[in-house]
Protein backbone atom coordinates (compact mmCIF):
# COMPACT_ATOMS: atom_id res chain seq x y z
CA UNK A 1 0.00 0.00 0.00
CA UNK A 2 1.49 3.59 -1.41
CA UNK A 3 -0.13 6.56 0.13
CA UNK A 4 0.63 9.86 -0.89
CA UNK A 5 -0.19 12.78 1.94
CA UNK A 6 -0.24 16.12 1.04
CA UNK A 7 0.32 18.75 4.21
CA UNK A 8 3.11 16.54 5.58
CA UNK A 9 4.06 18.83 8.13
CA UNK A 10 0.72 20.01 9.42
CA UNK A 11 -1.32 19.21 12.59
CA UNK A 12 -2.69 16.43 10.82
CA UNK A 13 -0.52 15.94 7.97
CA UNK A 14 2.52 15.06 10.28
CA UNK A 15 0.19 13.10 12.31
CA UNK A 16 -1.01 10.88 9.74
CA UNK A 17 2.88 10.50 8.49
CA UNK A 18 3.81 8.99 11.68
CA UNK A 19 0.53 6.51 12.16
CA UNK A 20 1.34 5.42 8.69
CA UNK A 21 4.78 4.61 8.96
CA UNK A 22 4.77 1.05 8.83
CA UNK A 23 1.33 0.28 7.39
CA UNK A 24 2.33 1.72 3.91
CA UNK A 25 4.84 3.16 1.76
CA UNK A 26 4.01 6.88 2.75
CA UNK A 27 5.00 9.25 0.04
CA UNK A 28 4.70 12.96 1.53
CA UNK A 29 6.38 15.95 0.05
CA UNK A 30 6.98 19.08 1.23
CA UNK A 31 5.29 22.27 -0.53
CA UNK A 32 8.87 22.91 -2.80
CA UNK A 33 8.31 19.51 -3.89
CA UNK A 34 4.88 19.08 -4.59
CA UNK A 35 2.62 22.98 -4.39
CA UNK A 36 -1.27 22.34 -4.74
CA UNK A 37 -1.36 25.80 -6.22
CA UNK A 38 0.36 24.21 -9.59
CA UNK A 39 -2.40 21.81 -11.07
CA UNK A 40 0.24 20.78 -13.37
CA UNK A 41 2.43 18.72 -10.50
CA UNK A 42 -0.55 17.87 -9.08
CA UNK A 43 -1.01 15.16 -11.28
CA UNK A 44 2.70 14.90 -12.63
CA UNK A 45 2.99 13.83 -8.79
CA UNK A 46 -0.25 11.55 -8.76
CA UNK A 47 1.11 9.87 -12.03
CA UNK A 48 4.50 9.27 -11.22
CA UNK A 49 3.89 8.01 -7.61
CA UNK A 50 0.73 5.94 -8.41
CA UNK A 51 -0.13 5.81 -5.23
CA UNK A 52 -2.91 3.58 -3.71
CA UNK A 53 -4.43 6.34 -1.47
CA UNK A 54 -4.23 9.90 -1.48
CA UNK A 55 -4.75 12.14 1.80
CA UNK A 56 -5.17 15.51 1.60
CA UNK A 57 -4.45 17.89 4.15
CA UNK A 58 -3.09 20.95 3.00
CA UNK A 59 -4.25 23.74 4.25
CA UNK A 60 -4.06 27.71 4.05
CA UNK A 61 -2.88 29.05 7.47
CA UNK A 62 -3.95 32.60 8.97
CA UNK A 63 -3.64 34.22 5.25
CA UNK A 64 -6.10 32.72 3.81
CA UNK A 65 -8.58 36.03 4.10
CA UNK A 66 -6.65 38.39 2.69
CA UNK A 67 -5.01 35.93 -0.07
CA UNK A 68 -8.01 34.86 -1.58
CA UNK A 69 -6.02 33.99 -4.60
CA UNK A 70 -3.89 31.19 -2.82
CA UNK A 71 -6.93 30.04 -0.66
CA UNK A 72 -8.91 29.25 -4.02
CA UNK A 73 -6.02 27.50 -5.15
CA UNK A 74 -5.58 25.27 -2.20
CA UNK A 75 -8.89 24.91 -1.38
CA UNK A 76 -11.05 24.77 -4.51
CA UNK A 77 -9.18 24.24 -7.91
CA UNK A 78 -6.64 21.61 -6.15
CA UNK A 79 -9.30 19.15 -4.81
CA UNK A 80 -11.03 19.14 -8.05
CA UNK A 81 -7.46 18.51 -10.25
CA UNK A 82 -6.64 15.74 -7.50
CA UNK A 83 -10.22 14.51 -7.41
CA UNK A 84 -10.65 14.15 -11.33
CA UNK A 85 -6.92 12.27 -11.47
CA UNK A 86 -7.93 10.00 -8.91
CA UNK A 87 -11.78 9.54 -10.46
CA UNK A 88 -9.26 8.90 -14.09
CA UNK A 89 -7.23 6.23 -12.04
CA UNK A 90 -9.26 4.62 -9.58
CA UNK A 91 -7.19 5.66 -6.50
CA UNK A 92 -9.29 6.32 -3.24
CA UNK A 93 -9.35 9.72 -1.60
CA UNK A 94 -9.41 11.20 1.91
CA UNK A 95 -10.09 14.94 2.36
CA UNK A 96 -10.48 17.57 5.02
CA UNK A 97 -12.88 20.34 4.90
CA UNK A 98 -14.23 22.65 7.39
CA UNK A 99 -17.18 23.76 9.63
CA UNK A 100 -15.96 27.70 8.31
CA UNK A 101 -18.74 25.91 5.54
CA UNK A 102 -21.34 27.28 7.94
CA UNK A 103 -21.70 30.55 9.54
CA UNK A 104 -21.36 29.72 13.21
CA UNK A 105 -24.78 30.85 13.73
CA UNK A 106 -26.85 28.15 14.78
CA UNK A 107 -27.88 27.03 18.31
CA UNK A 108 -26.76 23.60 18.43
CA UNK A 109 -24.23 21.36 16.38
CA UNK A 110 -23.97 21.11 12.75
CA UNK A 111 -24.84 18.00 11.13
CA UNK A 112 -23.59 16.75 7.87
CA UNK A 113 -27.39 17.89 6.09
CA UNK A 114 -27.19 21.35 7.32
CA UNK A 115 -26.93 23.94 4.50
CA UNK A 116 -23.37 25.41 4.24
CA UNK A 117 -23.42 29.20 4.59
CA UNK A 118 -19.74 30.19 4.24
CA UNK A 119 -19.14 33.53 5.83
CA UNK A 120 -15.44 34.07 4.69
CA UNK A 121 -12.98 33.32 1.84
CA UNK A 122 -11.93 30.31 3.49
CA UNK A 123 -15.18 28.75 3.82
CA UNK A 124 -16.83 29.41 0.52
CA UNK A 125 -13.10 27.95 -0.63
CA UNK A 126 -13.38 24.74 1.43
CA UNK A 127 -17.59 24.77 -0.30
CA UNK A 128 -16.32 24.62 -3.96
CA UNK A 129 -13.98 21.96 -2.90
CA UNK A 130 -15.79 19.61 -1.27
CA UNK A 131 -17.82 20.04 -4.10
CA UNK A 132 -16.05 19.69 -7.33
CA UNK A 133 -14.69 16.31 -5.72
CA UNK A 134 -17.94 14.84 -4.79
CA UNK A 135 -18.62 15.18 -8.31
CA UNK A 136 -15.58 14.14 -9.77
CA UNK A 137 -17.24 10.34 -8.95
CA UNK A 138 -13.74 9.40 -7.29
CA UNK A 139 -14.05 7.23 -4.30
CA UNK A 140 -13.92 9.95 -1.74
CA UNK A 141 -14.18 10.10 2.01
CA UNK A 142 -14.60 13.90 3.05
CA UNK A 143 -13.88 14.42 6.97
CA UNK A 144 -14.99 18.09 7.91
CA UNK A 145 -13.23 19.36 11.22
CA UNK A 146 -12.68 22.07 13.34
CA UNK A 147 -10.63 23.64 16.25
CA UNK A 148 -7.15 21.71 15.62
CA UNK A 149 -4.49 21.55 17.69
CA UNK A 150 -0.99 19.97 18.10
CA UNK A 151 1.12 19.78 21.07
CA UNK A 152 3.26 22.57 20.67
CA UNK A 153 0.47 24.95 19.92
CA UNK A 154 -0.55 24.65 23.93
CA UNK A 155 1.84 26.29 25.37
CA UNK A 156 0.63 29.56 22.73
CA UNK A 157 -2.60 28.97 23.53
CA UNK A 158 -1.61 28.89 27.42
CA UNK A 159 0.49 32.55 27.23
CA UNK A 160 -1.66 34.28 25.13
CA UNK A 161 -4.82 32.62 25.43
CA UNK A 162 -6.59 35.54 26.95
CA UNK A 163 -5.92 37.52 24.43
CA UNK A 164 -6.89 34.46 21.61
CA UNK A 165 -10.33 34.32 23.36
CA UNK A 166 -11.40 38.07 23.09
CA UNK A 167 -10.62 37.88 19.50
CA UNK A 168 -11.87 34.65 18.47
CA UNK A 169 -14.54 33.25 21.15
CA UNK A 170 -15.83 30.21 19.81
CA UNK A 171 -17.56 26.83 21.37
CA UNK A 172 -17.04 23.59 19.89
CA UNK A 173 -14.96 20.31 20.49
CA UNK A 174 -10.92 21.05 20.23
CA UNK A 175 -9.46 17.92 18.83
CA UNK A 176 -5.69 17.17 18.79
CA UNK A 177 -4.38 15.98 15.72
CA UNK A 178 -3.53 13.06 16.56
CA UNK A 179 -7.17 11.66 17.15
CA UNK A 180 -7.95 13.31 13.93
CA UNK A 181 -5.17 11.06 12.23
CA UNK A 182 -6.35 8.13 14.12
CA UNK A 183 -9.64 8.77 13.56
CA UNK A 184 -9.17 8.47 9.94
CA UNK A 185 -7.53 4.92 10.08
CA UNK A 186 -10.10 4.01 12.05
CA UNK A 187 -12.70 4.61 9.87
CA UNK A 188 -10.54 3.20 6.96
CA UNK A 189 -10.23 0.29 8.34
CA UNK A 190 -13.72 -0.34 9.04
CA UNK A 191 -14.79 0.35 5.53
CA UNK A 192 -12.79 -2.42 4.42
CA UNK A 193 -13.08 -4.67 7.23
CA UNK A 194 -11.07 -7.71 8.29
CA UNK A 195 -9.77 -7.73 4.41
CA UNK A 196 -7.59 -5.02 5.43
CA UNK A 197 -6.63 -1.35 3.22
CA UNK A 198 -5.64 -2.41 -0.08
CA UNK A 199 -6.90 0.02 -3.14
CA UNK A 200 -9.72 -1.40 -4.36
CA UNK A 201 -11.38 -2.76 -2.08
CA UNK A 202 -11.18 1.16 -0.38
CA UNK A 203 -12.13 2.26 -3.64
CA UNK A 204 -15.17 0.00 -3.59
CA UNK A 205 -16.23 0.60 -0.23
CA UNK A 206 -15.65 4.35 -0.34
CA UNK A 207 -18.11 4.42 -3.85
CA UNK A 208 -20.66 2.58 -1.52
CA UNK A 209 -20.32 3.91 1.62
CA UNK A 210 -18.11 6.99 1.41
CA UNK A 211 -18.86 11.13 1.27
CA UNK A 212 -19.17 13.61 3.96
CA UNK A 213 -18.81 13.17 7.67
CA UNK A 214 -18.19 15.40 10.65
CA UNK A 215 -15.19 14.42 12.77
CA UNK A 216 -14.81 15.76 15.82
CA UNK A 217 -13.55 14.74 19.83
CA UNK A 218 -15.96 13.68 22.55
CA UNK A 219 -18.19 16.77 24.52
CA UNK A 220 -18.29 20.35 24.00
CA UNK A 221 -16.64 23.93 25.38
CA UNK A 222 -16.13 27.44 24.66
CA UNK A 223 -12.87 29.51 24.48
CA UNK A 224 -12.53 30.27 27.87
CA UNK A 225 -13.63 26.97 29.13
CA UNK A 226 -10.24 25.68 26.80
CA UNK A 227 -7.78 28.38 27.91
CA UNK A 228 -8.93 27.34 31.29
CA UNK A 229 -7.88 23.68 31.42
CA UNK A 230 -4.47 24.80 29.86
CA UNK A 231 -4.46 27.34 32.46
CA UNK A 232 -5.20 24.95 35.29
CA UNK A 233 -2.77 21.66 33.74
CA UNK A 234 -0.18 24.48 34.01
CA UNK A 235 -0.02 25.11 37.09
CA UNK A 236 -0.86 21.43 38.57
CA UNK A 237 1.74 19.98 36.54
CA UNK A 238 3.62 22.51 34.91
CA UNK A 239 6.89 22.48 36.75
CA UNK A 240 8.61 21.81 33.60
CA UNK A 241 6.95 23.82 31.14
CA UNK A 242 8.07 27.43 31.59
CA UNK A 243 4.64 29.95 30.56
CA UNK A 244 4.84 33.31 30.07
CA UNK A 245 1.80 35.09 31.41
CA UNK A 246 -1.07 33.02 31.75
CA UNK A 247 -4.58 35.05 31.91
CA UNK A 248 -6.96 35.64 34.57
CA UNK A 249 -9.57 34.02 33.13
CA UNK A 250 -12.41 35.14 35.69
CA UNK A 251 -11.50 38.40 34.66
CA UNK A 252 -12.25 38.04 30.72
CA UNK A 253 -14.89 38.80 29.39
CA UNK A 254 -18.09 36.01 28.75
CA UNK A 255 -18.98 34.74 25.16
CA UNK A 256 -22.25 36.35 25.56
CA UNK A 257 -21.22 39.82 25.32
CA UNK A 258 -18.77 38.93 22.62
CA UNK A 259 -21.02 37.02 20.32
CA UNK A 260 -19.76 33.26 20.22
CA UNK A 261 -18.80 31.48 16.96
CA UNK A 262 -20.47 27.93 16.83
CA UNK A 263 -18.07 25.43 15.45
CA UNK A 264 -19.72 22.31 16.85
CA UNK A 265 -19.48 19.18 14.65
CA UNK A 266 -22.18 16.49 15.30
CA UNK A 267 -19.88 13.35 14.61
CA UNK A 268 -22.99 10.74 15.09
CA UNK A 269 -22.57 9.58 12.12
CA UNK A 270 -18.79 8.63 12.00
CA UNK A 271 -20.25 7.06 15.29
CA UNK A 272 -23.13 5.14 13.37
CA UNK A 273 -21.55 3.98 10.11
CA UNK A 274 -17.38 3.52 10.75
CA UNK A 275 -17.91 2.66 15.22
CA UNK A 276 -15.56 5.58 15.32
CA UNK A 277 -15.59 7.83 17.98
CA UNK A 278 -12.92 10.20 19.36
CA UNK A 279 -11.71 11.07 22.93
CA UNK A 280 -13.37 13.76 25.13
CA UNK A 281 -11.97 17.21 24.35
CA UNK A 282 -10.23 17.15 28.41
CA UNK A 283 -8.77 13.50 28.10
CA UNK A 284 -7.04 14.34 24.68
CA UNK A 285 -5.93 17.71 26.12
CA UNK A 286 -4.73 16.45 29.28
CA UNK A 287 -2.90 13.37 27.05
CA UNK A 288 -1.24 16.31 24.77
CA UNK A 289 -0.08 18.44 28.00
CA UNK A 290 1.50 15.32 29.40
CA UNK A 291 3.29 14.59 26.05
CA UNK A 292 4.27 18.43 26.06
CA UNK A 293 5.76 18.14 29.42
CA UNK A 294 7.68 15.13 28.43
CA UNK A 295 9.42 16.71 25.56
CA UNK A 296 10.50 19.42 28.10
CA UNK A 297 10.76 22.94 27.57
CA UNK A 298 8.23 23.94 24.25
CA UNK A 299 9.86 26.69 21.69
CA UNK A 300 9.09 30.07 23.64
CA UNK A 301 6.34 32.14 22.34
N1 LIG B 1 -6.51 23.63 12.14
C1 LIG B 1 -7.82 23.79 12.28
O1 LIG B 1 -8.32 24.27 13.31
C2 LIG B 1 -8.76 23.39 11.16
C3 LIG B 1 -10.10 23.79 11.24
C4 LIG B 1 -10.98 23.40 10.23
C5 LIG B 1 -10.52 22.64 9.16
N2 LIG B 1 -9.20 22.28 9.10
C6 LIG B 1 -8.79 21.50 7.93
O2 LIG B 1 -8.08 20.34 8.35
C7 LIG B 1 -7.07 20.02 7.40
C8 LIG B 1 -5.74 19.91 8.12
O3 LIG B 1 -5.46 21.16 8.74
P1 LIG B 1 -4.18 21.39 9.64
O4 LIG B 1 -4.61 22.13 10.85
O5 LIG B 1 -3.43 20.10 9.79
O6 LIG B 1 -3.33 22.40 8.72
P2 LIG B 1 -1.95 23.10 9.08
O7 LIG B 1 -1.43 22.64 10.39
O8 LIG B 1 -2.14 24.56 8.85
O9 LIG B 1 -0.98 22.52 7.95
C9 LIG B 1 -1.24 22.77 6.61
C10 LIG B 1 -0.20 22.08 5.75
O10 LIG B 1 -0.53 22.40 4.39
C11 LIG B 1 0.66 22.78 3.72
N3 LIG B 1 0.37 23.67 2.60
C12 LIG B 1 -0.08 24.94 2.63
N4 LIG B 1 -0.16 25.43 1.38
C13 LIG B 1 0.26 24.45 0.55
C14 LIG B 1 0.45 24.36 -0.86
N5 LIG B 1 0.19 25.40 -1.67
N6 LIG B 1 0.91 23.20 -1.38
C15 LIG B 1 1.21 22.16 -0.57
N7 LIG B 1 1.07 22.18 0.77
C16 LIG B 1 0.61 23.32 1.32
C17 LIG B 1 1.49 23.48 4.79
O11 LIG B 1 2.81 23.50 4.36
P3 LIG B 1 3.93 24.42 5.08
O12 LIG B 1 4.33 23.61 6.27
O13 LIG B 1 4.97 24.57 4.04
O14 LIG B 1 3.25 25.70 5.44
C18 LIG B 1 1.24 22.57 5.99
O15 LIG B 1 2.10 21.46 5.97
C19 LIG B 1 -7.12 21.14 6.35
O16 LIG B 1 -7.93 20.74 5.29
C20 LIG B 1 -7.81 22.28 7.07
O17 LIG B 1 -8.48 23.14 6.19
C21 LIG B 1 -8.31 22.64 10.07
Amino acid sequence: MRVLIAGRDGRVGSELVRQFDGIADVIAPVRRDLDLTDADAIISAVRQHAPDLIINTAACGVGAESDPDTTLAVHAHAPRVIAEEANRLGIPLVHYSTDHLFDGTKETPYVEDDAPSPANVFGRAQLLGERAMLRSGAPVLLLRVAWIYRVRDLTAEASYGGAQTVATPQKGSPTWGRDVAAATLQSLSALVGARGLGRDRLASALRERGGVFHMAGEGWTDSIGFSSMIASLASDLGGAVPLLEIPTIPDLPTHESLGCRNRQLDATKLARDFGVRLPTWESALREAWTQLEGQGAPHSV
